[in-house]
């Protein structure tokens, strides 16, 4: 890897991901880590050209303030620090929140003038690095990957295809939550369109068996992550040979489990936890981007636009929108409904606006009329929400025609429901999804 970097030290700042990819947007590689890195650590990082010291508001843990490690002055890389008051030579982001080209110039001014940072992070030169790597790494070893078909996944099944062809094993396992026509679609065109080695897990029944009569969300996500990892430890255990596993860890996923002030809101789905005999090394190549330099990865390997910009969808799939215990009957309305909102959204151009929608089943019914005779049916919920980070989301204000028409569709297509709502709620108090 040979690109000059720009190290942000987090001192409790929110701001640290928008500051890094700022950097990032100038041409120039960004990473954050932890307030207390020593320079032993910061020294053994690659090409280091500079650092910014980000305070903020989480600056204090257990009562105490924290502060940078004093040595790092003395490591010999230029520093400066902002959003904070205790700064050596202060940008002070916070107070030019409003002026957005000054806080770039002051960025752009310490990157290349200060600090002699060159312009070289761009999309063709991270797959060419990336395809060298990962075959220096893996050699001609066998690499092991669990695809979702979401736009993480996908993307690193495409690089690692440019890397090591057949050498790659994909599983993909229903699990009995995706959406309709998901798992075919991942069938098309990873194994039929791009010649993956790929193999095709049902296991609808084993996870609607474990999941039946459990009404808690929390236990629900366990449920569904761990039976996930027991799936996929099966099948690994049926394949010779396999010394690495591939996984579509971005940045983001680091930096958060990273960061010394975050909170817990939801225990996200991860291939993690495989059994202590079957540990492989791992194989990360996207563990550097942010999301929207995944999507660019993915363009850059040649997929298509649709599986780029696919709307994200939870690991544990629609099972945390089909609220409570899970039932067949409900979990088809989930499916149905999702369905017919995709459609409408692309028929409105929404699909290209909007940043995820999808739609909810409550675990309770409500009265109504059908056919002249009292009906007593579930409610779909609609949501549509827009948002750059997922940690806060405001709701797109869909035209009442288009509403009223996917409320018609659904109300007369999807079996067992009688009644149709739109969610208001932003990130927060709600969260994106119901569980
Ligand atoms: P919340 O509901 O926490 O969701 O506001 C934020 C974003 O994360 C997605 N999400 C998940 N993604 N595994 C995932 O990969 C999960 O367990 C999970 N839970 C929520 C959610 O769809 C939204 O985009």
């Amino acid at each position: 890897m040979k690109q000059d970097m720009i190290v942000i030290l987090d001192l409790g700042s929110h701001e640290n991901t928008v500051l890094a990819r700022a950097i990032r947007a100038l041409g120039v590689y960004s990473e954050i880590y932890p307030h207390d890195i020593t320079v032993k650590e910061l020294n053994e990082l690659p090409n280091v050209k500079g650092i910014i010291i980000n305070g903020g508001p989480n600056n204090i843990i257990d009562g105490i303030e924290i502060d940078v490690n004093p040595d790092i002055y003395n490591a010999g890389i230029p520093i400066i620090a902002a959003g904070h008051d205790k700064a050596l030579c202060e940008i002070k982001l916070s107070q030019f929140t409003n002026d957005v080209e000054h806080i770039k110039n002051a960025v752009k001014s310490f990157v290349f003038d200060t600090c002699k940072a060159e312009a070289n992070w761009n999309m063709t030169n991270f797959v060419n690095d990336q395809i060298e790597l990962i075959k220096r790494q893996v050699g001609d070893k066998k690499v092991l990957l669990a695809l979702s078909g979401g736009v993480d996944s996908s993307v690193v099944v495409a690089l690692l295809l440019k890397a090591i062809g057949d050498k790659l094993v994909c599983v993909h396992v229903n699990h009995g939550l995706m959406r309709k026509g998901e798992s075919e679609a991942v069938i098309e065109v990873f194994k039929n369109q791009l010649n993956a080695n790929l193999i095709y897990v049902d296991a609808t029944d084993r996870f609607l068996g474990k999941l039946s009569g459990i009404a808690d969300p929390e236990e629900k996500r366990k449920i569904i992550g761990g039976e996930f990892i027991r799936v996929f430890e099966e099948e690994a255990r049926k394949l010779d040979g396999i010394d690495y596993l591939g996984q579509g860890t971005i940045y983001p996923d680091i930096v958060e489990s990273g960061t010394k002030t975050a909170k817990m809101v939801k225990s996200h789905h991860n291939v993690g936890g495989l059994p202590d005999d079957l540990k492989f090394e791992l194989v990360e190549p996207l563990r550097q981007l942010f999301k929207d330099e995944v999507r660019a990865c993915g363009l850059e390997l040649g997929l298509p636009y649709e599986m780029v910009y696919r709307q994200p969808f939870p690991g544990p799939g629609l099972g945390v929108r089909c609220l409570g215990a899970i039932t067949r009957d409900r979990l088809e309305a989930v499916r149905e409904s999702d369905a017919i909102l995709r459609e409408e959204f692309q028929i409105a151009g929404l699909d290209k606006k909007v940043w995820q929608y999808f739609t909810v089943v409550p675990d309770f019914k409500s009265v109504g009329v059908r056919d002249n005779a009292r009906s007593f049916e579930w409610p779909v919920i609609i949501r549509a929400v827009n948002t750059i980070d997922a940690m806060t989301a405001t709701i797109e204000p869909v035209d009442w025609p288009i509403l009223m028409k996917i409320t018609d569709r659904i109300l007369k297509e999807v079996k067992n429901v009688n009644r149709v709502c739109y969610d208001m709620s932003p990130k927060p108090n709600a969260t994106i999804e119901w569980e």
